[in-house]
């Protein structure tokens, strides 16, 4: 099969990786992909919400089957636009994909299904807002309900903090229409775990559990970023904590989809804070986790490439998946300065010697080519170091052994990754 990989972040690194060793994949090509990708395959210079071009391009190149990586693609409706052409497509389509994209949809399927979350009120207009959020005597968390490229979300521990946080995302604009409505939630407080399953509209595989750490600095301190670091599996999501999701989260999601009339099928992702009250759902994603898959992928030993066409053609049930059961950890190196503001262009060296560790894979995302082929780094998370080991003690060990042969100017990753799996 020619295979179209879209997406150029760590996740669809470890995705060409997987893709690229299945039996059925003649040929990947991957949009716009990284140099990370250009291992595996072709990098096509289409990029990822460009949907038109996508479509065009998989009609031309007589594309067998597409994998569709990062959110906005999927809230664009890129797998309605590509099966109208004949080709399958892994992903949710544009209605199910709104469980991400339409967080004020997203909290009103999990109340139509008694889903246990954050308490919750939606606004349209500021100053009722801000009403509101002064009436409350704790923390809240307000949330753009549009996709913000996962900043839309701010926790604050005083009412007071969350009027400002309205007033930037619903008066300044700061995410455009992201921010047309915005959710002020109660906050939660717990460990966080994140549950990924593959779904085919019916059936339900709840992968490896994982757990990544949004914030920039050790001890979970300032402020949140894509994601500096995750490993596989979670052990605070323990067997009874997970049947407990799959139970009372994911069959009623499901379930409450197909009433809905937009059946799920790809990966569904649930960001769970395990409460004092049980595990609640802080947010659906509709696709894989970065950095979370890094860590995952390194223990699937199963064909990514038939797992995804069983899930497309509504037959999950009918095949088994392999795990290594060895855990995995993920550190990120990330720009000096990202969250914020960064500089780009830093020659990167250290990479062979990284990957010679065993049981280690260094994935890019914020990376590039320069015109004389030097690596550099284009982004704030730069690489995803990744390493297996006996248990998650060892593979952190061999994750951080091979991180420090990683140079770059400005190089930052976190010392604590995995920490809070050894306490
Ligand atoms: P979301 O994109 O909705 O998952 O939010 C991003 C991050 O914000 C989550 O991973 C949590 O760390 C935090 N968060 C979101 N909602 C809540 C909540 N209701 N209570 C506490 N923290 C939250
Ligand atoms: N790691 C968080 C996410 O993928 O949204």
């Amino acid at each position: 099969m020619k295979v179209l990989l879209v997406g150029s972040g760590g996740r669809e690194h470890a995705l060409a990786w997987k893709l690229s060793k299945s039996k059925l994949c003649k040929h990947l090509y991957i949009a716009p992909g990284n140099p990370g990708t250009a291992q595996f395959g072709t990098n096509v210079g289409i990029n990822d919400n460009d949907i038109e071009g996508l479509v065009k391009y998989a009609v031309e190149k007589k594309i067998d089957f597409v994998v569709v990586g990062p959110e906005d693609p999927l809230t664009l409706g890129l797998v309605d636009k590509l099966e109208e052409k004949g080709i399958k497509a892994f992903g949710p389509h544009k209605a199910a994909a709104a469980l991400e994209g339409d967080k004020a949809f997203s909290k009103k399927m999990m109340q139509a299904c008694s889903i246990p979350t954050a308490d919750c009120q939606v606004f349209s207009d500021f100053n009722e807002a801000k009403a509101y959020i002064a009436s409350r005597d704790s923390g809240v968390v307000v949330k753009a309900s549009g996709l913000a490229k996962g900043k839309g979300v701010y926790v604050c521990s005083e009412p007071s903090d969350g009027i400002l946080a309205a007033e930037k995302i619903m008066v300044d604009k700061i995410f455009g229409d992201a921010g047309d409505q915005i959710l002020v939630e109660e906050k939660l407080i717990g460990q966080e775990t994140s549950i990924l399953a593959f779904v085919d509209g019916h059936t339900i595989y709840v992968m490896e559990t994982s757990q990544d750490h949004k914030a920039i600095g050790e001890g979970d301190t300032g402020p949140n970023t894509g994601g500096m670091g995750a490993y596989s599996p979670a052990p605070v999501c323990t067997d009874k904590i997970l049947s407990q999701i799959q139970r009372e989260v994911l069959v009623p999601i499901v379930d409450g989809m197909n009433r809905n009339g937009s059946p799920y099928k790809g990966v569904l992702y649930a960001g769970i804070m395990i409460t004092a009250g049980g595990p609640k759902v802080l947010e659906f994603n509709a696709r894989f986790g970065d950095p979370e898959t890094q860590p995952i992928l390194m223990r699937l030993k199963s064909d990514l490439l038939e797992i995804m066409l069983a899930v497309v053609e509504e037959r999950l049930d009918k095949i088994t998946i392999e795990w290594d059961p060895r855990p995995a950890v993920c550190v990120v190196v990330s720009s000096g300065g990202y969250p914020g503001d960064y500089e780009k262009g830093k020659k990167i060296t250290g990479i062979e010697n990284a990957e010679a560790l065993e049981d280690v894979k260094v994935f890019h995302a914020g990376t590039r080519f320069s015109a004389d082929g030097e690596l550099q780094t284009s982004g704030g998370r730069v690489l995803g170091v990744t390493a297996c080991g006996k248990d998650i003690a060892a593979a952190r060990e061999r994750a951080y052994e091979a991180a420090a042969k990683i140079k770059f100017d400005g190089a930052y990753y976190r010392r604590d990754i995995g920490d809070k799996a050894l306490k």
